[in-house]
């Protein structure tokens, strides 16, 4: 099986730097310039080990370049970060090691089939032959995929070759994975499924770090979310406590049209809002207010729900959910 605590010789590396012991990863003042662009701007976090930590933006907030440098193939132009205690310009190698990457972009091997593409990668690891083939067999199981071990990636559907992607990082036993947003585009089942073995992973001991898009895949599954913007971290913490803070509890939801949407924001001045083309979202702690606003707009569309990391995300960034 695969276990979380195999990798012993990381713990020991972690043990040499006693502070960080239970920091799996640590970002002081992290920054990443592309010529005059600041990707990651100043940001900072400390993520324990053995919970799920997400990154949530918009397009182009800097949540992969961040995720990159964690996995020490893109280098901090300043700040300092530490994985496993480790510095990521110093000890890029021996980090590597512990670590499960899922990028954004499936980049299997086109030329070999699902088998090969995981016995291969397991060289890189200094996994011997005999004990790949064990290995690649247990790991297809785990992620539902045994039928296709010897389909040539060509015939495996976008869900089947995000699955192997994720078998692939777990071929040496990460103490944790890195996953840049490991379910877009992927249909409810299979989303489900991934969702299902992320748990599982974590139960395992696993700490997992990753990004989306999708705010309920954030909600379900990380123990903290940190919401970027333009390179900058704007708000982070739990996904209730980050709801709690930022937008009373009851939402309505009105979908008028465009003149009518200007018309509903001046006529209910007192109660918080906001608008997303012809979407309207107003906000209070008791559902109850609601009922002058659907009294006036008898037609529209509407849904009274909770308040969800969704109008958190909207709030912060100013921007609709991709
Ligand atoms: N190698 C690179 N060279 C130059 N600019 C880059 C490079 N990689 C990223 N950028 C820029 O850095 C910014 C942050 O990009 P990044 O990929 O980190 O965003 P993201 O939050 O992951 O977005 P998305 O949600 O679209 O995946 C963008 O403006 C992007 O164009
Ligand atoms: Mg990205």
């Amino acid at each position: 099986m695969i276990s979380a605590r195999s990798a012993r010789t990381h713990d020991s590396i972690a043990s040499s730097d006693k502070r960080h012991i239970d920091m799996i990863v640590e970002a002081r003042s992290l920054t990443k310039r592309y010529g005059d662009l600041t990707a990651v701007d100043a940001i900072d976090f400390g993520f324990e080990a053995g919970r799920c930590y997400g990154f949530v933006g918009p397009n182009g907030a800097g949540k992969t370049t961040t995720m990159k440098m964690v996995y020490c193939i893109a280098r901090p132009t300043a700040g300092t970060l530490k994985v496993f205690g480790l510095d990521v310009c110093e000890q890029p190698r021996e980090i590597k090691a512990g670590l499960g990457v899922v990028p954004q972009e499936n980049n299997l091997d086109p030329d070999l089939s699902t088998c090969q593409n995981l016995i291969v990668y397991a060289r890189y690891f200094g996994i011997r032959h005999e004990d790949a083939a064990g290995k690649c067999d247990e790991l297809l199981g785990f992620m539902h995929l045994m039928e296709k071990a010897r389909a040539p990636i060509a015939a495996l559907s976008g869900g089947m070759k995000r699955r192997l992607v994720l078998a692939r990082a777990l071929l040496n036993d990460p103490r944790l994975l890195i996953l840049d947003e490991p379910t877009t585009g992927l249909d409810p089942q299979v989303r489900h499924l991934i969702w299902d073995k992320l748990l599982e992973l974590k139960e395992r001991g696993i700490t997992l770090l990753l990004t989306t898009h999708y705010m309920e895949e954030a909600q379900k599954l990380c123990d903290e979310v940190l919401i970027m913007n333009e390179g900058r971290k704007v708000d982070g913490g739990s996904p209730g406590s980050l709801i709690r803070k930022n937008v009373p509890a009851q939402v309505l939801e009105l979908r008028v049209d465009l003149a009518a949407a200007g018309e509903a924001v001046a006529r209910f001045p007192g109660m918080e809002h906001q608008r997303s083309g012809q979407n309207l979202y107003f906000y209070s702690r008791d559902a109850a207010e609601f009922d002058e606003i659907i009294s006036a707009y008898p037609g529209a569309e509407r849904l009274i729900r909770p308040a969800s990391l969704e109008d958190v995300f909207l709030k912060l960034t100013g921007m609709e959910i991709r």
